[in-house]
């Protein structure tokens, strides 16, 4: 187990298990947690026994409650555009991993909490969690790119009548309106999150990195530049011991063993 004393992570059977540690804050982010969460995250980038992650909250009240009030009550407009580019910083490396990153949200995730959960690219909760973004309500904007990834999970409407009310949004109709895809009880979280974690650790980790570019490649452009770049990767594939191996192993009625390569 890594120990960045606000971020720990700790790696078995080629899962990595994120947990930012700051309980008695209900994990809120202060610049501190979030430079420790980009350091797991950076040292993770070259593990190559490492294909999945999943990053999860400590205690059992809080995934992360948001970003310390404590801290941004005190910054100046020059200061408070270098928190959000940071945090936003933070976050695009988790959505931008190279292979896929689950939140399992254990409790609240609001404001950077619900954030970070976005950037992740699977989300799951135990019932007990509870997600929103109340910054209006402190007389700021979410500012950890909650504008831009919301949206595209929940939709327009949905995500304008959250950002707008700040309301808290229970597991259930997190659930109902897809911001997250699996709400369990409590104390079968992790064991879920790690069951979902052995089945993409099983696929050819290439082919997931391919896929996920492919994915937000799509949500940034036009369909026919979209479409192109599919097409490149689809035939970089081709090029890979990974695709030989999952087609033979399928023809060979056995389980492939993926190298990524
Ligand atoms: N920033 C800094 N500290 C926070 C925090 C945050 N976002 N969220 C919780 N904490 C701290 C509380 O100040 C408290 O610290 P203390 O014991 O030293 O006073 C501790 O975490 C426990 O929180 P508390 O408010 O006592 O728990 P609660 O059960 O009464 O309420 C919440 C839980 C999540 C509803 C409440 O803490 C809350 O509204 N937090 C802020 C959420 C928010 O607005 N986030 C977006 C920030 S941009």
């Amino acid at each position: 187990m890594t120990d960045h004393l606000l971020v720990r992570t700790d790696v078995a059977e080629r899962v990595a298990t994120v947990t930012l540690h700051r309980p008695e804050k209900l994990n809120a982010l202060n610049r501190q947690v979030l430079d420790a969460l980009d350091a797991a995250f950076l040292a993770l980038e070259s593990r190559d026994d490492v294909a999945v992650v999943i990053v999860t909250g400590a205690g059992d009240r809080a995934f992360v409650a948001g970003a310390d009030i404590g801290a941004l009550v005190e910054m100046s407009p020059l200061s408070g555009k270098e928190v959000s580019a940071h945090g936003q910083a933070v976050f695009r490396r988790i959505e931008r991993f190279r292979c896929p990153v689950i939140a399992a949200v254990n409790g609240f995730a609001l404001g950077g909490g619900c954030e970070l959960a976005l950037a992740c690219h699977i989300r799951i909760a135990s019932a007990s969690a509870r997600f929103g973004l109340p910054e209006v309500g402190l007389g700021i904007i979410p500012g950890y790119g909650g504008t831009v990834r919301l949206a595209r999970i929940v939709g327009f409407g949905r995500a304008l009548e959250l950002t707008l009310t700040g309301a808290q949004v229970k597991a259930a109709e997190a659930e109902r309106i897809g911001l997250v895809t699996h709400v369990t009880e409590p104390e079968a979280l992790m064991e879920k999150a790690r069951e979902l974690a052995a089945t993409l650790a099983s696929k050819g980790p290439l082919a997931l990195s391919m896929a996920m570019e492919a994915i937000y490649h799509a949500a940034d452009v036009p369909t026919e530049e979209a479409l192109r770049h599919e097409a490149t990767l689809f035939g970089l594939l081709a090029a890979s011991d990974d695709m030989r191996e999952g087609m033979t192993a399928f023809l060979e009625k056995r389980k492939p063993d993926f190298r990524g390569e």
